[in-house]
């Protein structure tokens, strides 16, 4: 912007400062006990912000699913804070934390976690049933979002007759499908071609676009990172850099 712009503002030309969505602070994770405990998470500091896709990075075993799972309430932590939202996940009780989950947050899992004796419509609309809609109407939105995911003509097989890209897809309908605030994303493109990577991603980003909804996702694939806002390093057990994506870069 040029500068004698500022000059015609009647107030300063500043963006508000975006609200972090996900701020984690000295997160520490062990596992295991006595002499062979290790440390995966050594002490994280991470803010996530509203409306933005955040990867994140780092070798493989460095602890980027232990992290996720921490973000998500689905693993306890031996020390920090976790606040998601705008509630404090560390200071929830677990039942109430599985609740939070259920109605705020979406998932992808490195393994696609679909139940193999339900239909593909019938995975998705799982988030949906749990919340307390009519199976019909669950159901016919299940089949809605398989559409937006490029399998409307998929949605009453089985798990076992999709190959493992459409699987992926089927579980990032499933996570999409209750219109989450904060979806986390682990290695969703694993298994996925490359058009159907690019389509699934493209979903994935829109959700984060939204200026109330934040993305964080962990990959390896450098397909993925032109969809990325900021990256995130994690290395050694602490996020060792954090910058901003340069998209022209990445034509
Ligand atoms: N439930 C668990 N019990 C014991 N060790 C675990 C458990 N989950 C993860 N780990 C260990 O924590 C480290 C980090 O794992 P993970 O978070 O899966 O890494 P990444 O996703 O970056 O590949 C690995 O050494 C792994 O073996
Ligand atoms: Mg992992």
């Amino acid at each position: 912007m040029p500068m004698d712009d500022h000059a015609h503002a009647q107030v300063p030309v500043t963006e508000p400062p975006s609200t972090a969505a996900v701020q984690v602070r000295g997160l520490v994770k062990s596992f295991g006990s006595g002499e062979t405990t290790v440390t995966v998470l050594k002490s994280i500091d991470l803010d996530v912000y509203f409306g933005e896709l955040l990867l994140l990075v780092g070798e493989s075993g460095g602890g980027k699913t232990t992290l996720l799972s921490a973000i998500a309430g689905i693993l306890d932590i031996d020390a920090g804070t976790l606040d998601v939202l705008g509630a404090s996940l560390t200071e929830m009780p677990p039942n109430a934390r599985t609740r939070f989950r259920g109605q705020r947050m979406g998932f992808i899992f490195q393994q696609f976690n679909l139940l193999p004796s339900l239909t593909a419509a019938e995975n998705v609309a799982i988030p949906l049933l749990i919340h307390g809609l009519q199976k019909k109407e669950a159901l016919s939105r299940g089949r809605l979002m398989l559409e937006r995911v490029g399998l409307g003509d998929r949605t009453e097989f089985l798990p076992r007759n999709l190959s493992g890209g459409q699987q992926q897809r089927v579980a990032v309908a499933r996570a999409l499908v209750n219109d989450p605030q904060l979806l986390v994303c682990d290695e969703p493109t694993a298994a996925l071609d490359g058009p159907n990577g690019q389509k699934i991603m493209e979903l994935i980003r829109d959700v984060g676009r939204a200026p109330d909804r934040c993305v964080i996702v962990v990959t390896h694939d450098s397909r993925v990172f032109q969809f990325g806002d900021r990256m995130a390093e994690l290395t050694d057990g602490r996020i060792v850099g954090i910058h901003p994506i340069q998209k022209e870069a990445m034509a």
